[in-house]
């Protein structure tokens, strides 16, 4: 063999092996959604626990796996946050599926419709394997417990904000989350029973964003094309406010349109700030997480926890921002 067909096959047997490795590494990835990432410690830890957003890089939901994460630590729980990148149904459901058929000890996660969500969180449990409904819940499912906000309620109190900040008089257009999720639904129905008494409140429209911020800046864009008697907004969830305001913002509207959204993301802080959102709805996310992971470990263990938990909600204006911090904001737990 002549020497320019050794380095030739040298190079390529080595061209060969970095293919196979980037193949198995991305392959693994796409199919796992990151699931076993911490595989090889697992012995190390007493429990083995999921947590499964709708949406992984979310950051309402990075503080919830912050949550999840500082008890993990403290009660000596592997824990995955696996799901989809982006909010997609069929990923989410398939991520579960995945968790339950790798024997986890328990699943945390949204019980996001009752179509899709029940049957399998049944399935889940009747396996033996626990699960507790996060943010969201599936009342009528056997998950053992739920942890997050009472998402009627902080509909209505939007409401009830809405109508005190606009003296009872709004042309409103919602922009939900998503039609079909439980949560989303029970937060616009909380906006209308609130409303519902009011002659001066109107809800025009009510539209979805997917919980994606291009719909939602799509759809609020359309919305003041197709509506220009709109004169208030609420978004029903983290990302939907934001992208109002920004529109808003870009229309120069700031002045003529009132703004409630959801949760205490920076962006949603430094939107009260300037004024441009007027109020928003807080949750508490990163408590969901923490004490999800250690109602887990008390059901594990036997010990009783109760079936439904609510984690606080209120209303945040700009009142209610401490004012010795005029940069950004601190990123509210
Ligand atoms: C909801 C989450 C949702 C997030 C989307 C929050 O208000 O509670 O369920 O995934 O918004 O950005």
């Amino acid at each position: 063999m002549s020497k320019i067909t050794l380095i030739a096959y040298t190079f390529g047997i080595l061209f060969f092996l970095v293919s196979c490795s980037f193949a198995s590494f991305y392959g693994y990835k796409v199919v796992t959604h990151e699931l076993p990432k911490e595989e090889m410690t697992k012995e190390k830890f007493q429990y083995h626990l999921v947590l499964v957003p709708e949406e992984l890089d979310n950051e309402y939901w990075r503080l919830v796996e912050r949550g999840a994460k500082a008890a993990a630590k403290e009660y000596g729980v592997l824990l995955e946050y696996a799901g989809p990148k982006q909010a997609n149904i069929e990923d989410h459901v398939k991520t579960i599926e995945m968790s339950a058929a790798s024997k986890v000890d328990g699943i945390m996660t949204q019980g996001l419709s009752d179509e899709q969500f029940t049957p399998l969180i049944n399935r889940v449990v009747a396996k033996g394997i626990p699960v507790i409904t996060v943010d969201t819940d599936a009342a009528n499912s056997k998950r053992l417990a739920y942890i997050g906000t009472d998402n009627y309620y902080s509909g209505f109190l939007a409401g009830k904000a809405l109508i005190a900040d606009t003296k009872g008089k709004a042309n409103v257009a919602i922009i939900t989350g998503s039609f079909y999720a439980n949560h989303m639904q029970q937060r616009v129905k909380g906006f209308q029973d609130a409303v519902k008494g009011e002659k001066g409140i109107h809800i025009v429209t009510i539209e979805e964003s997917e919980i994606s911020r291009v719909k939602a800046a799509e759809k609020a864009n359309q919305i003041l094309q197709d509506y220009p008697e709109v004169n208030a907004f609420f978004g029903t969830s983290a990302l939907d406010g934001i992208e109002i305001a920004h529109v808003v913002e870009k229309y120069k509207m700031q002045n003529k349109i009132y703004i409630i959204g959801f949760d205490t993301l920076p962006e949603t802080l430094d939107y009260i700030r300037k004024g441009t959102i007027k109020a928003t709805v807080v949750q508490e996310p990163y408590q969901m997480g923490y004490e999800a992971v250690r109602m887990m470990i008390n059901l594990i263990k036997g010990i009783k926890v109760p079936p439904i938990v609510h984690t606080n909600t209120r209303i945040m204006r700009i009142t209610d921002l401490p004012v010795s911090n005029p940069g950004r904001m601190r990123e509210v737990k």
